[in-house]
């Protein structure tokens, strides 16, 4: 055989190329090296001490997660992730997803510059592209100008709300009522009814008129469906279980756009839409005189977009549903499984509301609720144990550090570079011995009354903090607390089978709840 003066070119070329591609690489990954020295000097930064590896440059990891996800232990693997590291005292550390570098943070100090001292340094990364199919532009998806506009078009809303609020729950709860007595005596899951209940309470809030899916054949409903009133609360949480899939795959977002996540958005526009045509084809001055709270009727005074309407009160209902549901969910299967603290609980709200047949509904409202002492505990327990939003991140948009976790000790700043990914898990920081002790993993509400526990600033986070907090807070705490105390007022027994795993297994969609359901009986 020989080698024509063709083929010699060929091999030439191709020995040039498998030469100088990997030499361009170790030359621009040197370069980056510099730079990120570079950087770490002029921004008076140090080099992590904590970084993770899965020994397969990330790829690895995604699929550990995943496992960790479907076996319903995701937020614990959070948690065991920080004890073994190189030095686990540091609550900071760096790993890989697919060769990407990110950092995870539990430090309150690192989650108090994210949210509020660095508050322009970070953005929400891909959350618009991977949730505007459902939630176009509002509150919850949109970044600087855009998210400014919306939380100053909102927030009045929520601060005169709170207190006429509660008297709109009280026909929910009655049919909730009739689902627990049709179980009398035997096991059901009630976190199911809870967001059914939720989801009833805010569209009616939101919307004016309630989806009603708490009223069912099983109780001797018939509703005729309307503009998809009944395929709304299925739809939504459909496309909800879509939106998380989307999030989870992070750049990768767009491969993950199937028919019936369509077919589900078109569902809930739809019955958003009739909504809000029904607003504004009221003239202000009868939207003035409409009766009741409808948040959809007092944002019509400030606009007549159907688009901007339709997306916030879309994006509200989102942040506001099953992070409901999730507490109620989460008091009720503490309650059941600690007797004393149930009774503790009945007894401070029996002396303040009555009971039974002698309940006085009427003196329930936002004031009277929140000198419940040891009510309030139970949900700042809850809350602690089981942040409905466990984990979350942030990206960096520019080049910049976070103040912990570089150098030996960890209390050196760390370089943040611009694109990077940083999540933080307030899940891990509320279970940390540091904050809370060596039973920080034990359910006590009293702790809330210990001085220690009155000092936590930023290691206590169940509604985010800085500019983007919670704008929901106290409509969240209102409902749940009127909630908990009207279905303890009307059954005084609480059971689960002692059998019940604990700590319990969680799901990890958008927000957390309980994996296997909330199996009790109420009597
Ligand atoms: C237990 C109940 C709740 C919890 C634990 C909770 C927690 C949170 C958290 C952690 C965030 C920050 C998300 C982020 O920035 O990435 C947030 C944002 C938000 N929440 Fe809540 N929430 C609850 C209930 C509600 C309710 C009932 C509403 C409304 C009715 C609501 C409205 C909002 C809104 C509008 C935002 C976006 C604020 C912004 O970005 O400026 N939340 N919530
Ligand atoms: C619950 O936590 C909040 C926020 O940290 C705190 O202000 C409040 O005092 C706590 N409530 C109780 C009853 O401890
Ligand atoms: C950051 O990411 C964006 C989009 O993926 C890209 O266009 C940009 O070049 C990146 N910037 C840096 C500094 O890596
Ligand atoms: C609650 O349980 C106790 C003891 O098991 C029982 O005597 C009582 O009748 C129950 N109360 C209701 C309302 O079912």
């Amino acid at each position: 055989m020989s080698l024509t003066i063709n083929d010699l070119n060929i091999i030439e070329y191709l020995t040039k190329w498998y030469i100088s591609l990997p030499l361009l690489l170790v030359v621009y990954k040197l370069f980056d090296v510099f730079y990120e020295i570079y950087l770490r000097n002029k921004l008076g930064a140090k080099r992590e001490t904590n970084i993770e590896s899965d020994g397969y440059f990330g790829f690895k990891m995604p699929f550990i997660m995943i496992k960790k996800k479907d076996d319903g232990v995701l937020p614990d693997f959070s948690v065991e992730r920080y004890e073994n590291l190189l030095n686990p005292n540091i609550a900071t550390y760096s790993f890989k997803i697919f060769t990407t570098k990110l950092f995870a943070t539990k430090d309150p100090e690192n989650i108090k510059a994210i949210l509020a001292t660095q508050f322009n340094d970070f953005s929400l990364g891909l959350r618009h592209a991977q949730f505007a199919p459902l939630l176009g532009n509002g509150i919850f998806t949109l970044d600087k100008e855009g998210w400014k506009d919306s939380r100053q078009m909102l927030r009045p809303q929520f601060a005169r709300e709170q207190i006429s609020h509660v008297k709109m729950l009280e026909p929910h709860i009655q049919i909730l009522f009739k689902h627990i007595r049709k179980n009398l005596g035997n096991t059901f899951d009630l976190q199911e009814l809870f967001f059914r209940l939720t989801v009833d309470s805010a569209s009616e809030f939101l919307f004016g008129e309630s989806v009603e899916s708490l009223k069912d054949e099983s109780i001797g409903f018939h509703i005729e469906d309307f503009a998809g009133k009944k395929e709304f609360a299925k739809s939504f949480n459909s496309a909800q279980d879509s939106m998380s899939v989307r999030s989870k795959l992070q750049k990768l977002y767009w491969l993950y756009n199937p028919k019936h996540f369509q077919q589900c958005i078109k569902v809930v526009h739809t019955f958003a839409q009739h909504y809000v045509q029904k607003a504004l084809s009221l003239t202000p001055e009868e939207l003035d005189k409409q009766e009741g709270y409808v948040f959809l009727y007092e944002l019509a005074k400030q606009t007549r977009d159907p688009k901007v309407l339709q997306d916030q009160l879309l994006n509200i209902l989102v942040a506001g549903r099953d992070t409901t549901a999730g507490l109620l969910s989460f008091v009720f299967f503490e309650l059941a499984r600690n007797p004393e603290i149930f009774k503790k609980l009945k007894e401070e709200l029996y002396s303040k509301f009555g009971f039974g047949k002698d309940a006085r509904v009427e003196e329930i409202t936002f004031e009277s609720l929140k000198n419940c002492e040891y009510l309030k505990a139970v949900l700042n327990e809850t809350l602690r144990l089981y942040p409905s939003v466990p984990q979350n991140f942030r990206l960096a948009i520019k080049d910049t550090t976070l103040p912990h976790g570089g150098g030996k000790d960890g209390l050196s700043p760390v370089l943040i570079r611009k694109n990077t990914t940083v999540t933080y898990s307030v899940y891990a920081t509320h279970r940390s011995e540091e904050f809370y002790g060596k039973d920080s993993t034990i359910f006590r509400p009293e702790r809330w009354f210990e001085p220690e526990t009155r000092k936590l600033g930023w290691a206590f986070l169940p509604f985010n903090g800085g500019p983007r907090i919670c704008l929901g807070q106290q409509f969240a705490l209102t409902e749940a607390s009127y909630v908990t105390t009207r279905l303890i007022q009307e059954f005084s027994n609480l059971s689960m089978n002692p059998n019940t795993k604990y700590p319990p297994k969680k799901s990890s969609h958008l927000t957390m709840s309980l994996f296997d359901g909330l199996n009790i009986e109420m009597s």
